[in-house]
Formats: C-alpha cells, structure tokens, sequence
C-alpha cells in the first residue's frame, strides 16, 4: 500500500532540515519552564503506576525530550519518520536508543508500553488520520498506561514551501485541545490533566498558545472478590 503524500512529505522535509532544525527545536525546551515540569510530572507518574517504566516518544526528533525524559527515571526510546532526525539524536544522546518508525504503525506489541509521548509530532497529522494515530498510541499502551501530547493550539494549518534554507513541502496543523480531548476520550482513554500555556516570549516561530493533554488508558479493574459479603 503507497503511503499518504503527506508522510512522504513531512519525511522529506525532516530529512533536509535535520542539522539545521534541531538546534532550535532542542533549545525551545530550555526556555519553556512549565513545559519541563509537565514532562518531569509525567515521568513521575508513569513510574508511580509501572515498576516497568518502558516509555517511547513518538516524533522524537533531536532526541532532547527523550533523553530529559531518561533524566527523569524513564526507561525511553525513540521513534521517528525521518532518518536524517534519528541520526542527529543517536549522535547527540547516544546514551538513548532511537530508530526510524511511523506512528500510524508503530513496531512495538500490543500492550506493552507505560507511556508514550507525541511532542509536536501529532501537529503533522491532518485530523482525518488522527483518529487512527490515538488508537494506534491506545494499542501499545497497558490498562493504566499514559500518553502525553504537546502541539500548537489554533484551527489553522501553516505550509512551509522552505524552512531554513531548504526546499520543502511541510504542513503543522495547529490543534484545538477541545478536538483533541474528544479524539482521546472516542480512542479509549481518560483525561487526566490539560494546560494552555502563553506563548514563551523567545519563541518566536511559534507564538500562539501551546497545549499539553495527558491520557491515561483505564486500568484493568480488579476481579470482584471472590466469597465477599
Ligand atoms: C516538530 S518536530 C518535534 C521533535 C521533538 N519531538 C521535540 O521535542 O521537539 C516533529 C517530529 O515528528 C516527526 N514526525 C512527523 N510525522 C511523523 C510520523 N507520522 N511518525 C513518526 N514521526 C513523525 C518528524 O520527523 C519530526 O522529527
């Protein structure tokens, strides 16, 4: 099966952008405080409920969210659709492991993960396949498991025919939380936090509000106890 043009070309955009892209992208984490301590609550969480605290960033770029999140106790790898990006973070954070993947079909089993994050990597994803995306992230999750999702809040899609210096075809669709939440709840998962934060003053390329929603997968009920009453 051909795979959607958009992926084709949000590979291709990645793949010439990479060295130049990744500088900037990383150093947004820096001067995003609440944004860090979304990152280090979450972390926190995932191990609180999950001995195990197997966690993969979906989108994972540079590298730098997946390895603060290794900071923080995750036992985290990354995936992403551009090789280009997979190569600069091997590079940068050889201490985590990163491959090239697609999260629509992501290579991981069925109920195996404790958290999984999409850090402005659902931003490409047109909202018909996002459905799809959900509960591809609803699949490899256990009962309890968390997902955490940062993107652009809006209802517009911005195109890129350049972007530092390169020739290339990107779209970032800026998300309504609201949309989103329903898109999380229909795929199996409950709300467990949602921020709307300014934009950060230094964040130029992207000043419009940010959002952050935090699911989690219900927990497998307890068997009713046996002999009660
Ligand atoms: C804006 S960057 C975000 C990078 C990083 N997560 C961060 O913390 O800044 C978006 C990343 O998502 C990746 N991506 C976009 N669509 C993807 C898909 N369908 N599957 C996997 N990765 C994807 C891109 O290649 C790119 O590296």
């Amino acid at each position: 099966m051909t795979e959607p043009a958009y992926l084709t070309a949000t590979r291709g955009g990645y793949d010439a952008i990479a060295e130049s892209c990744a500088g900037p992208f990383r150093a947004a984490l820096d001067d995003a405080p609440l944004d860090r301590a979304l990152l280090a609550a979450f972390a926190e969480m995932v191990r609180r409920d999950h001995p195990d605290p197997l966690t993969v960033e979906v989108g994972s770029g540079h590298g730098g969210t997946a390895a603060y999140l290794a900071t923080h106790g995750l036992s985290v790898s990354g995936i992403d659709l551009s090789t280009a990006m997979v190569e600069f973070a091997r590079r940068t954070y050889p201490e985590v492991g990163f491959r090239v993947g697609e999260m629509h079909n992501l290579d991981i089993d069925d109920v195996s993960l404790a958290g999984l994050v999409s850090w402005y990597s659902l931003i490409h994803v047109p909202e018909h396949d996002r459905p799809a995306v959900l509960a591809e992230f609803e699949r490899v999750l256990r009962p309890g498991g968390y997902v955490l999702l940062a993107f652009q809040v809006g209802d517009d899609t911005l195109h890129f025919d350049e972007a530092f210096g390169h020739e290339v075809s990107l779209d970032f669709h800026r998300l309504d939380p609201d949309a989103v939440v329903a898109t999380l709840e229909a795929a199996g998962f409950g709300l467990v936090a949602r921020l709307v934060r300014a934009p950060e003053a230094r964040h130029a390329a992207a000043p419009v509000p940010q959002g952050f929603l935090i699911g989690r997968k219900p927990a497998e009920q307890a068997s009713a106890a046996s002999g009660a009453g």
